[in-house]
């Protein structure tokens, strides 16, 4: 078959095998099933032998199908994509539509009770590659690396808004999968090279570095698609650490990454520690934080490996591991690194547990922003500027019923990270009249006045309260 990505890509789109394809034929009691490794309610619905059905069984489940004979199979075989045997067609690969409208290709879906995982298994699309793309900024860049590509999904998200991409990954097998990805989805021009970190682009610079990157955290590095081989979590600190040697000015790096929180160390200190001396203004967010046993269960679930004779001892292993390195638990987030040209950068680490606006990359650039602002920003040159209260911040006040102040004020994001902040009087009084039109410090002397407050003394104070809401996003400075 000539130019087979092509014409497989027209296939599966005629035959509706895209996400919503999918997602409508399986319905929602198989997709949460298969959520759960189960498979039999998603063979149920696909059994009629339609062309989406056969499709969902044969790359989506991963399950022999009788070869029909509108599949150019000969040519998929020849392709890497089946292996045909007694007119039983399987999957060679995992083949699934992805967000973009394009396609990911990587090895099959491992589940329970599946032979035990090749160290240089390529791993398919999911939840953190979808966490990735929903991170990076969406503003247009010029050059654009993704390091650690695997299947090659990051590439779908940023092709449109590249100049040129260049994609790295240690694994061989993995940039072959991420050629077919490309070829499946119609991105043309994406420069793949093998090598380690960032070894493949020794002495170039990249208006933005992106990476999903091998940030499982094990005593030994077992599997390629997620452990680096580099001690506990080296491979992030690392990545943090090079990245800047990388960046053009204004240039942006955005990955996602596994910490250690260890006995009687801040984990805050600990991955400041890698963005201190960078040069750059960074953006750390801990999403969530998991105990030495759940992380451990997770990642041998994630290689089939639960319920397998050699799990106890996996588990036992990886439990002494943390134990000798007194961890007490996993934190999982986002970093960000922005190469601003400050002589004083700021670096800001925090904790988001809560549900976010999405994509992130949508205003990420102004989260940024904001943190470089308030920290740079004089009490001087702070007075003299217009504050706008941020679109989509609302005022919630309680307090014992019929008292005539409220106890409480808090401000409230309902857009963007969704921040929410107890404040003071005059903040609220601020946040109730900055439009942009007016300094702040001809406003501040009208609140003072209003709130029977020294003006003098509120000038003095005033910027130490509000340079925190400024940097969470809930004042912006206005240009008048
Ligand atoms: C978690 S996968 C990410 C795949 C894909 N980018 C995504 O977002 O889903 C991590 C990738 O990093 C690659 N990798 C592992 N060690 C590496 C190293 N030392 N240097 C570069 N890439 C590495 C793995 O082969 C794997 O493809």
């Amino acid at each position: 078959m000539r130019d087979l990505p092509a014409r497989l890509r027209e296939l599966l789109l005629e035959t509706g095998y895209t996400v919503d394809g999918v997602r409508d034929r399986l319905g929602t009691v198989a997709a949460t099933a298969l959520s759960r490794e189960e498979t039999t309610p998603a063979l149920r619905v696909t059994r009629d032998g339609d062309p989406l059905g056969t499709l969902i069984r044969l790359w989506w489940l991963g399950t022999p199908v009788e070869a029909p004979e509108w599949l150019p199979v000969e040519a998929l075989a020849e392709g890497g994509l089946v292996t045909v045997q007694d007119g039983l067609v399987s999957a060679a690969v995992h083949l699934q539509p992805w967000e973009t409208g394009g396609y990911v290709v990587s090895d099959r879906k491992v589940r329970p009770g599946d032979p035990a995982l090749r160290e240089d298994h390529v791993v398919g699309a999911g939840g953190a590659s979808a966490n990735l793309a929903q991170l990076v900024s969406r503003r247009p860049a010029g050059r654009v690396l993704d390091l650690g590509t695997g299947c090659g999904v990051q590439v779908l998200h940023l092709a449109g808004r590249a100049e040129e991409v260049v994609a790295t990954d240690v694994n061989p097998r993995a940039l072959r999968m991420a050629r077919l990805s490309w070829a499946l989805s119609g991105i043309e021009g994406v420069e793949a090279r093998q090598g380690s970190l960032f070894e493949p682009v020794e002495g170039e610079r990249f208006d933005l570095v992106v990476s999903n990157p091998p940030f499982v955290i094990s005593p030994r590095g077992r599997f390629t698609y997620r452990e680096s081989g580099f001690e506990a979590d080296g491979f992030c600190r690392d990545l943090v650490r090079l990245a800047p040697r990388f960046l053009s000015p204004g240039g942006t790096c955005q990955l996602l990454a596994n910490w250690l929180h260890v006995d009687g160390e801040d984990w805050r200190d600990r991955v400041g520690g890698w963005l201190a001396g960078t040069g750059c203004d960074g953006w750390v967010v801990q999403r969530d934080v998991q105990d030495p046993a759940e992380y451990a269960e997770l990642w041998l679930r994630d290689a089939a490996e639960q319920g397998t004779p050699r799990y106890r001892e996996l588990y036992d292993d990886w439990l002494d591991w943390f134990e000798t390195m007194k961890v007490t638990g996993i934190g999982f987030g986002w970093i960000t690194l922005h190469d601003s040209g400050s002589l004083d950068p700021v670096v800001r680490v925090e904790e988001l547990g809560q549900r976010v606006e999405l994509p992130v990359g949508g205003y990420v650039d102004e989260v940024l922003a904001s943190v470089g602002l308030a920290h740079r920003l004089t009490d001087e040159e702070l007075l003299g500027a217009r504050l706008a209260l941020a679109e989509g911040v609302a005022e919630e006040r309680t307090g014992p019923p019929g008292a005539e102040d409220p106890s409480r004020i808090v401000l409230r994001q309902t857009r963007g990270l969704r921040r929410a902040t107890q404040v003071g009087t005059v903040e609220a009084a601020l946040a109730g009249v900055c439009d942009g039109d007016y300094p702040l410090a001809p406003l501040l002397a009208a609140i003072a006045e209003l709130t029977g407050q020294d003006a003098d003394d509120l000038l003095v104070r005033a910027p130490e309260a509000l340079r925190p809401l400024i940097a969470e996003g809930f004042f912006h400075i206005s240009t008048p």
